[in-house]
């Protein structure tokens, strides 16, 4: 029976755990599908996360896919128990959570159990050994059609992180107190990061990063920039471990990094095609002074081969959506970001594609046009576009008798004001009214008797915003 050190640093200040999109399975296997492999479809896959606090980034999952088989493991009891209270609240009958210890997990987790390996801000931040068993444990439970995803604090970015770490740590002392720490490193951090006469351009970076540390929350301050381990790592040590294990690199799960792992368009392909990508990322980390990556593994199998040449019609099958908006003078906007798409057939099938937003529409529906394709792709990689394995599983307008996502249903029961949808995001919702008609959406009403219910909506717009819930991807199918 494994032995647990309690409590945690993170016993002792809990993490605001949340979900996260580049670790959805849904990603991983497009990735996967990119490279020619055919992972398990994240419907019906066996899913693991490492260190995942709460879990409430895979609950999100198994909310959305009741047909998976989630499991979750942390070495912080109390993170635990909150997740367990979510899942139970929620009726989560695919949820799986316990206390455990990566260096100990092997033996509760059989070889080849999962299709996908989520560990998001575990690596970097745990000693070496217990960072050799986080590698070895994904590599352990990976199935032959599994995908790994691994984040970490990266080099050499992490070397600009660790000298502000060295003046925190100053700053705080022998301050043992979590209240008191935080607030000494929030006094050190307002003072540094006003700007001084003849500060050279690395302190100028470094003040706008102290900048950027006073936005995060208090909890986040005292894990990720004062907890006991540092350890940030290069990409070609992190393929390096994952080699010495029997993992192969894929690619990267970050925004505009998901080509990482394949060759340029048009080389030819080298005799190791692995290595070639990964001395180029390597490269390129140095070169744009990168601090976190999110590298995914798979199996490294004789008699298969990632194919590493990019084919963009390999996402001729898949499923998209979009919130680039349409402007007058035809252009196309994303969040702070615009941008032109010159083919017009092009541009208005985006246009029909975002209007049903963030329901999903057939890649196909929209082009099967190589050159198309490629576009498409690159809006992906740009992450202006999601693509997808299968339609949405959250419908676009509500139900005969609506039923609102089970783990809304558990959140708002627990008086949680942010809540997971069913396109693994987060929304804040406070207003009663809207979390009263949640509430009463149980599936087992139709809208006429939730109408009814005295929710605080007005009955007669009980419809607009049980479709508005629709729109959020608040509500099941
Ligand atoms: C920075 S937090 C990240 C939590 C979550 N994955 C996220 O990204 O929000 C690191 C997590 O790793 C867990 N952890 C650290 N060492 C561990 C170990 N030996 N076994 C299991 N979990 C561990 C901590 O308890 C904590 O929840």
């Amino acid at each position: 029976m494994t032995t647990l050190a309690n409590p945690t640093p993170y016993d002792r200040v809990a993490y605001p755990t949340t979900v996260f999109a580049q670790t959805h399975p849904e990603r991983l296997a497009v990735l996967a599908r990119l490279a020619g492999l055919d992972p398990v479809p994240p419907c019906e896959a066996r899913i693991l996360e490492i260190g995942g606090g709460t879990c409430v980034n895979l609950m999100s999952m198994a909310a959305m896919w009741p047909g998976c088989d989630a499991h979750g493991f942390d070495l912080s009891t109390n993170a635990i128990a909150r997740g367990q209270e979510i899942a139970e609240a929620a009726g989560l009958g695919n949820v799986t959570l316990a206390v455990e210890d990566i260096c100990e997990a092997h033996h509760r987790y059989p070889a080849g159990s999962f299709d996908y390996v989520i560990a998001h801000g575990v690596y970097a931040w745990v000693p070496p050994h217990v960072r050799e068993a986080t590698m070895r444990l994904a590599a352990h439970v990976l199935s032959d059609r599994g995908v790994a995803f691994i984040s970490y604090n990266a080099m050499p970015g992490g070397h600009v992180r660790q000298i502000m770490r060295e003046m925190l740590l100053d700053a705080i002392g022998e301050i043992d107190d979590p209240e008191e720490r935080i607030a000494a490193v929030r006094d050190f951090l307002e003072s540094y990061a006003r700007p001084q006469d003849g500060d050279e351009p690395l302190a100028t970076a470094l003040r706008q990063q102290a900048e950027n540390m006073l936005q995060r929350p208090d909890a986040v301050l005292f894990h990720d920039e004062l907890g006991p381990c540092f350890h940030p790592q290069r990409l070609l040590d992190v393929a390096a471990a994952g080699h010495a294990c029997g993992l192969a690199f894929l690619t990267d799960a970050g925004r505009n990094r998901q080509l990482d792992g394949f060759l340029p368009d048009g080389a030819s392909v080298p005799d190791d095609p692995e290595a070639a990508v990964l001395l180029a990322a390597s490269r390129d980390d140095y070169a744009s002074l990168r601090y976190f990556r999110q590298s995914l593994f798979v199996k490294r199998q004789h008699g298969r081969m990632i194919d590493r040449t990019i084919d963009a019609t390999r996402i001729a099958n898949l499923w998209m959506s979009t919130r680039m908006a349409r402007q007058e003078d035809g252009s196309f906007v994303h969040g702070a970001d615009s941008m032109v798409i010159k083919d017009e057939a092009l541009a208005d099938a985006i246009e029909r594609a975002a209007a049903v937003y963030p329901q999903r529409v057939p890649v196909a529906s929209i082009s099967t046009d190589p050159e198309h394709l490629r576009v498409l792709l690159q809006l992906y990689i740009e992450w202006y576009v999601s693509l997808f394995t299968a339609p949405a599983p959250f419908p676009p307008s509500p139900a005969e008798r609506p039923q609102c996502s089970p783990l809304v249903r558990g959140m708002l029961e627990l008086g949680e004001a942010m809540l997971c949808t069913l396109d693994h995001g987060v929304l804040k919702i406070e207003q009663a009214e809207l979390r009263a008609l949640l509430r009463a959406a149980d599936g087992q009403r139709t809208i006429a008797e939730i109408a009814a219910l005295g929710t605080g909506i007005p009955p007669e717009d009980t419809l607009a915003a049980l479709t508005a819930c629709c729109t959020k991807a608040l509500m099941k199918v």
